[in-house]
């Protein structure tokens, strides 16, 4: 599949810093000052999403184009949940975005697979928008079963999802070998699995195609971001590490703006 130059404006790209376990409450809001310094004119929105116990201290950060986000959430609205986060608590507290079915959450906890609709639905109905992760592992990408892999987790996670939910859902492709350990899909890699993930959505909700965004995450970095963004099929990307550093986070949010 040939990856397109051109960019489609239809789509304002997105540049989403997913801090994980990092940094201390306090820094927190001095990463987001120094991602943001000298940022002008048109860029692409930028989310930030910290851990839980740093979203107060962020409270105020969002502005036109600028986002506040969590890492998860639960599939229920309030009650005795030890632990759990519901997504009414993250508006409370500024954000507007949560991350759902993150490769790392569903690796700790063998049930997070089967809360993922849930909590999709549960974010929507309170008013977040959702980015939503999916990607395989390495072993099934060397089997040549990313695509059927994938697919199925769309299959789970958003067969029973109305149409209008979607203008709340932007997916992330991110495969698991990528995250973490350096090694970047490909451009063409990601772009295609981009183009089946569309078509996919395309068939499933009708009229969601074009609209819906996806980014690719995994190993994305100052010195891959530029070449990820020359593809049309790549409407923005989920920074892990390079999201905790701001020179390299500014270059990445430059290559989409
Ligand atoms: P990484 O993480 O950029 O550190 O690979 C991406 C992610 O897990 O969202």
């Amino acid at each position: 599949m040939k990856v397109k130059n051109e960019q489609n404006l239809s789509r304002r790209r997105m540049v989403a810093g997913n801090w994980k376990m990092n940094i201390l409450p306090a820094d927190a809001k001095g990463l987001v000052d120094s991602c943001l310094e000298g940022l002008s004119g048109e860029h692409a929105e930028i989310l930030f999403c910290p851990p839980y116990t740093h979203l107060a201290n962020l409270s105020g950060i969002a502005r036109a184009g600028i986002h506040l986000g969590a890492q998860n959430c639960s599939e229920y609205a309030s009650g005795a949940f030890t632990s759990e986060i519901s997504a009414e608590m993250l508006i409370n507290l500024g954000c507007t975005w949560v991350i759902l079915g993150h490769s790392e959450c569903r690796a700790r906890n063998s049930y997070e697979k089967d809360r993922v609709a849930d909590k999709i639905r549960r974010a929507i109905e309170a008013g977040l928008k959702v980015i939503y992760c999916c990607g395989e592992p390495l072993e099934i990408r060397d089997a040549g079963q990313h695509v059927h892999y994938v697919m199925q987790q769309l299959e789970t996670d958003f067969s029973k999802m109305s149409v209008s939910a979607m203008d709340h859902v932007t997916i992330a492709y991110e495969p698991i070998w990528a995250i973490g350990t350096g090694k970047t899909a490909s451009t063409d890699q990601a772009a295609q699995m981009h183009e089946h993930i569309r078509a996919w959505m395309k068939q499933q909700f009708p009229g969601c195609g074009e609209a819906l965004k996806i980014l690719y995450g995994g190993s994305v970095n100052a010195g891959n971001a530029r070449d990820l963004a020359h593809s049309s099929s790549i409407d923005g990307v989920l920074v892990g590490g390079a999201s905790l550093k701001p020179d390299e986070f500014k270059i990445i949010i430059s290559a989409f703006s």
